[in-house]
């Protein structure tokens, strides 16, 4: 089978931050563990490089859009990297291919009688690069984003036709209830289709950044319809001389966040509708990375930089914390304190430790080869489910319930090992056979968690297993008893070491 998964391609107006790394680490949890599943997987990211956010951005530094373009883009890239993501493919809206494809796709649209020429009067924010009407102001007439001083605009360009799309839209989600998560986002956008649709400009006319309209070289596209086609064009040009589309068209997610929720939920659908293509099968909607009570954003000033904490903490933590602090698909509070607390608390002490208390175990007692021993039926039942239900929520794109899954059998371990105390057993030399079940239990059920955790945290999950004589990390590894004893237990450095400095932005 084929799991297609996207993240947003980003504005390279500015630099990357910390909430644009969070979508690419979920995106990458979500590719990696259909991997380990056996899933042919394809994920894209990439950057989104057309349009006023950018040309506006460029004209302020007194730079060229494509200078911006290919610095911002770079470092992006650099972020993919450093965050140990496994995207098989970049995309940047200004590679040639990807233009190409646009103009082939929306003079389909155009062909088949869904644009037509018109005036657009109203309000316009660059940064958002978005529509505002008169509702939507604050202070007069600011944008509620960005919190800039919008001007009223008026030209002439083509519009789209989404009011033609209205019944079709509603039946979609009337067909499919998962076709936007979680629940209260998907009755956001169907809400949204129940006020009534109204049709968009499609293309810009005194904007010269952008890919040009094939039916009028004086306009270009207006940049969301631009952006939000990355998604299917990527399939047609990643890999030279193939065309993927027959296999991952449509996506099987598209993650984002709540922020871009209309152009995803109901210009993207009602688009792909009009050019004769299928809808994706579900769209993801995150909610945000907050500092304080703000939303983290460049524009707002308010960013913890991913490269410092991962210079500081390495890339699994961060992966880690922020799937677990914010219950994804949520908003949540992010800070340097709870990174600590959870670093110290969680990966130190509960992961960590029992690492390194059962790999000395086992070389004390068990002359360091995990022993060969049936492991006490309550502690294998209860790890009997668990692959099974980490699938389940993964499936269901609960990142965060997934984690609480796994790490509940992180503290089972912990629990199990205080219970039984094989330390003390080990001072009788009649208990061995004793000390032997409950440490094969333990590696065992440290070896299943270990697995699951792998696409959270490659890196160090890849060490744990290492240590323990495990070189697959399949889902199939995943099954309590998989593995009998024998392993030999190898050199380990410490997973989680104190970190000196208090503050990690
Ligand atoms: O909107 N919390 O690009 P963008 C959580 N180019 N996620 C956050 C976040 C925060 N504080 N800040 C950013 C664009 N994100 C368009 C998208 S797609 C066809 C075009 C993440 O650079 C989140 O995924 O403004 C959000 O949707 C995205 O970055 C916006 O990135
Ligand atoms: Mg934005």
């Amino acid at each position: 089978m084929s799991y297609y998964v996207t993240t947003p391609i980003y504005y390279v107006n500015a630099e990357p931050h910390l909430g644009h790394a969070y979508t690419t680490i979920a995106a990458d949890v979500l590719a990696r563990h259909m991997r380990q599943r056996g899933e042919d997987v394809f994920f894209l990211t990439g950057t989104d490089e057309h349009g006023e956010p950018v040309a506006q951005a460029a004209e302020r530094q007194g730079v060229e859009p494509r200078d911006l373009a290919d610095r911002n883009a770079q470092r992006f890239r650099d972020l993919t990297t450093t965050l140990d993501a496994t995207n098989d493919f970049f995309i940047r809206t200004s590679d040639s291919q990807h233009e190409a494809a646009v103009q082939r796709v929306l003079q389909q649209v155009y062909d088949n009688g869904f644009v037509y020429p018109g005036t657009y009067e109203g309000w316009y924010c660059p940064r958002c690069a978005d529509f505002k009407t008169d509702a939507e102001l604050v202070d007069g007439n600011k944008c509620p984003i960005h919190l800039i001083e919008l001007e009223r605009e008026k030209e002439d360009n083509y519009f789209f036709k989404l009011s033609a799309f209205q019944d079709k839209l509603e039946q979609l989600y009337a067909e499919r209830p998962d076709f936007v998560g979680p629940q209260v986002r998907y009755n956001e956008a169907l809400s949204f289709i129940k006020g009534g649709l109204n049709d968009v400009s499609l293309t810009r006319a005194r904007l010269r950044w952008g890919v040009t309209v094939p039916w009028d070289e004086s306009q270009v596209f207006y940049v969301w319809f631009d952006a939000l086609l990355n998604y299917y064009t990527a399939l047609t040009y990643a890999r030279e001389g193939q065309d993927l589309t027959g296999e991952f068209w449509p996506a099987d997610v598209h993650l984002i966040g709540k922020d871009i929720l209309k152009f995803h939920t109901v210009y993207w659908p009602a688009l792909l509708m009009a050019a004769g293509m299928e809808v994706p099968k579900r769209v993801y909607v995150h909610g945000y990375l907050l500092m304080g009570e703000h939303k983290m954003s460049k524009s707002l000033g308010n960013v913890i930089d991913p490269f410092q904490v991962i210079d500081l903490y390495g890339v699994d933590t961060l992966r880690y914390y922020l799937l677990r602090e914010v219950n994804f698909g949520h908003d949540g509070s992010v800070s340097p304190e709870g990174f600590e607390k959870r670093y110290d608390s969680e990966l130190a002490n509960e992961y960590g430790n029992l690492v390194s208390r059962t790999a000395n175990m086992i070389r004390r007692y068990c002359g360091g080869t995990v022993p060969e021993a049936p492991a006490d039926d309550s502690l294998a039942s209860e790890f009997a489910n668990v692959a099974e239900r980490v699938c389940e929520q993964i499936d269901a794109v609960d990142l965060t319930g997934a984690l609480e899954t796994i790490w509940k059998h992180v503290r089972r371990l912990n629990q199990y090992l205080q219970d039984e105390q094989p330390w003390k057993l080990a001072k009788d030399d009649s208990q061995g056979e004793r000390v032997e079940s409950i440490l094969y239990g333990v590696a065992e059920g440290l070896r299943v968690v270990s697995v699951l955790l792998h696409p959270f945290m490659p890196e160090k999950t890849t060490a744990v297993l290492e240590a323990f004589g495990q070189s697959s990390a399949d889902i199939a590894a995943a099954r309590f008893g998989a593995v009998g004893g024998g392993a030999e237990v190898g050199e380990l450095q410490p997973l989680f070491p104190r970190i000196e400095s208090a503050t990690a932005a």
